[in-house]
């Protein structure tokens, strides 16, 4: 099964409706320009840009994902976001157990299959976070960790279609620091071959994988042709149009 590479933007708590259609018009008008689309392109902005995103990336090549959506359909759960309510913003993707909701909002394996499971059922595509802590890598624990999140978080019924998994190593996020490329292929391979076993060989190979952490126009080149790595999912640098355009330039 080929694999169509994402780079995904998580912009997390930043942005303005500015930036918004700075970055969507002008990304489009690149990503638009290409003869063929050797892959795809998302961006994920806070909940209240999303329906401007949506608006701006209509009949553009790009798509608009929101970062996160409550496990529960609707109903009395203050200051939550439920998987529909992105879905009518014409939100495509769902990013779901970053490290820092796992962090700052206590998100468990449990809660992240939860939000998943209705992501899906409401007809958003999940990408799912997965990652170790600077402690569980010296620890010599990647794997053992990695492994856990792959086999208790993804949704029961994990399709290559409409789910993603994002590997990133939390060490890795916002500080400039990056895996060495073996490190990133032995982790990926082994997702892959996790995967295989959850859910076949046919739809694990169709699958993508994203690498996350600190990635950047200077580094995407090396870190994006590792085999298994099928795109990435970038933070601070899917802020700047040229800095998030470099990195989707390792494809072309
Ligand atoms: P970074 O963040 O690119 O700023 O390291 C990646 C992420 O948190 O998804």
């Amino acid at each position: 099964m080929t694999r169509t590479p994402l780079i995904a933007g998580n912009w997390k708590m930043n942005g303005t409706p500015m930036l918004v259609k700075d970055m969507i018009l002008g990304l489009a008008q690149k990503y638009d320009a290409l003869p063929e689309k050797p892959f795809e392109m998302l961006i994920c902005p806070p909940f209240t840009l999303i329906g401007l995103a949506s608006e701006f990336a209509k009949n553009t090549g790009i798509v608009i994902g929101g970062q996160n959506c409550s496990a529960l359909s609707n109903g009395a759960h203050t200051g939550d976001i439920s998987a529909l309510m992105l879905k009518e913003a014409r939100a495509k993707y769902v990013i779901l157990g970053h490290s820092e909701r796992r962090t700052d909002h206590g998100e468990t394996n449990a809660l992240i299959k939860a939000k998943a499971e209705q992501a899906l059922k409401d007809g958003l595509k999940v990408i799912i976070c997965v990652g170790e802590t600077e402690v569980q890598k010296d620890a010599g624990e990647t794997l053992k960790v990695v492994s856990k999140q792959v086999s208790e978080s993804l949704p029961s019924d994990t399709k290559a279609d409409d789910v993603v998994i994002a590997y990133e190593p939390v060490w890795a996020i916002g500080t400039g620091r990056t895996p060495t490329g073996a490190e990133v292929e032995e982790v990926h391979a082994f997702i892959r071959k996790q995967l295989a076993e959850m859910i076949g060989l046919d739809e694990a190979g169709g699958l993508r994988i994203l690498y996350g952490g600190s990635v950047k126009p200077s580094n995407a080149k090396e870190l994006l042709h590792i085999p298994n790595v099928d795109g990435a999912l970038v933070g601070g640098a899917s802020l700047k149009l040229d800095d998030f355009w470099g990195i989707a330039q390792a494809y072309l």
